[in-house]
């Protein structure tokens, strides 16, 4: 079969693991007769928007949507007012497209070591609702510019939003024979929308025999996540929190350059998008510095999503392998590899599966 990819690089360092990226599914395609690849690339990024005063052009959804996934890098350049990237091309494709379920391992690789010192590997999943939640634009500002300046801004949940994220997990949960899903929460200070989001958590829940739900309070989760990472399995998390929680979970498994994503449309009527949880990191821009392996991870996620376990796997095993062997890692990794030596140690790894 052939599957259509969108390619959407971004900026800053987003290019160059999307060209570690690309380069390992190509592998696959070489090395898989049943996998032929057709990718088509879209510079959709800051020099764009620089050009165009807008992020992508208007028909630019319509000409993703009949892709099989979109593989995105990551956006954001000092060029540009921050927000703009995030509102005017990722928001718009996750909420668009209903990529409402935000999937993010939170998996520490053999050899990978943990800032923690734990007794057994961190290896748990974070489903983070991407559709609404506290990343809305409803709001404003009033009395700008006046002792009296204020703003508002507000969240939006519902209860179809929570309801189809929550049955995503529990979904999940049931099929992994997960007992406990933990539901990061604050609905002692945050009432009415923290509140409406453990009433549906909790009801969906009880579509769910045999497996129970732990609402944790956000603050004491955060450290959770330090004290026992290893003890979690399952947790729902709305839009910021879960933002907030994989950042800091990423932390205790390598870093950001290690971090996966998969912004999910379960039903299938829009394409899914696959991108590593990091920025564009423009710190690092440039060097070759950049790890890969959070983009190629994400290769394996869409891969997955594709109905290719089989090449998931492999892309997997050959990212085990390179990290293990302690060989051709970024600096990230307390490596002296480049980018793309990471992104040539992985394929070499995929020819010898
Ligand atoms: P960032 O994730 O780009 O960088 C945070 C730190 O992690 C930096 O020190 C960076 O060097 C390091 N880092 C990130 N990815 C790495 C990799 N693959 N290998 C080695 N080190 C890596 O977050 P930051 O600095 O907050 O944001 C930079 C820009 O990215 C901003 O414009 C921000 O809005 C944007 N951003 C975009 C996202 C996206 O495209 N989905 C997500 C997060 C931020
Ligand atoms: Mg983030």
């Amino acid at each position: 079969k052939t599957y259509r990819i969108a390619i959407l690089p971004g900026d800053g360092i987003g290019p160059e693991v999307m060209t570690e990226g690309v380069k390992v599914l190509k592998a696959l395609a070489e090395a898989d007769s049943s996998f032929q690849l057709e990718t088509t690339s879209f510079e959709w990024n800051s020099d764009y928007y620089l050009k165009h005063n807008r992020m992508m052009p208007e028909d630019g959804l319509s000409r993703l949507k009949d892709f099989d996934a979109i593989y995105f890098g990551a956006i954001g350049d000092r060029r540009v007012p921050e927000h703009i990237p995030i509102w005017e091309l990722i928001m718009p494709i996750r909420k668009n497209f209903n990529q409402y379920v935000n999937l993010r391992p939170i998996k520490q690789l053999p050899g990978v070591k943990s800032p923690l010192h734990t007794k057994s590997p961190i290896d748990f999943y974070v489903f983070r609702e991407n559709a609404e939640g506290e990343y809305s634009n409803m709001g404003g500002r009033l009395y700008q510019k006046t002792p009296d300046e204020m703003a508002v801004q507000n969240t939006v949940i519902t209860k179809k939003g929570v309801q189809r994220l929550a049955r995503y997990a529990f979904d999940y949960a049931r099929k992994n024979s997960v007992t406990k899903v933990v539901n990061a929460t604050k609905s002692n200070a945050i009432i009415h929308s923290m509140g409406l989001w453990d009433e549906v958590v909790k009801t969906t829940a009880s579509e769910y025999p045999g497996i129970e739900v732990e609402d944790v309070y956000i603050d004491a989760l955060a450290a959770h996540f330090v004290q026992r990472p290893e003890s979690f399995e399952v947790v729902v998390a709305s839009n910021l929190f879960g933002d907030i929680l994989t950042d800091l979970g990423a932390a205790l498994v390598g870093g950001l350059g290690l971090s996966p994503s998969a912004n999910l449309n379960p039903e299938g009527d829009f394409p899914s998008m696959f991108e590593p949880i990091h920025g564009s990191a423009p710190d690092i821009t440039g060097k070759q510095i950049a790890n890969p392996i959070a983009q190629i991870w994400s290769a394996a996620l869409m891969l997955e999503h594709l109905g290719r376990e089989d090449l998931s796997a492999i892309v997997m095993k050959a990212i085990e392998r390179v990290v293990e062997s302690n060989t051709a890692l970024t600096p990230d990794l307390k490596g002296n590899a480049k980018t793309f030596e990471t992104g040539d140690a992985i394929v070499k790894q995929i020819y010898q599966q």
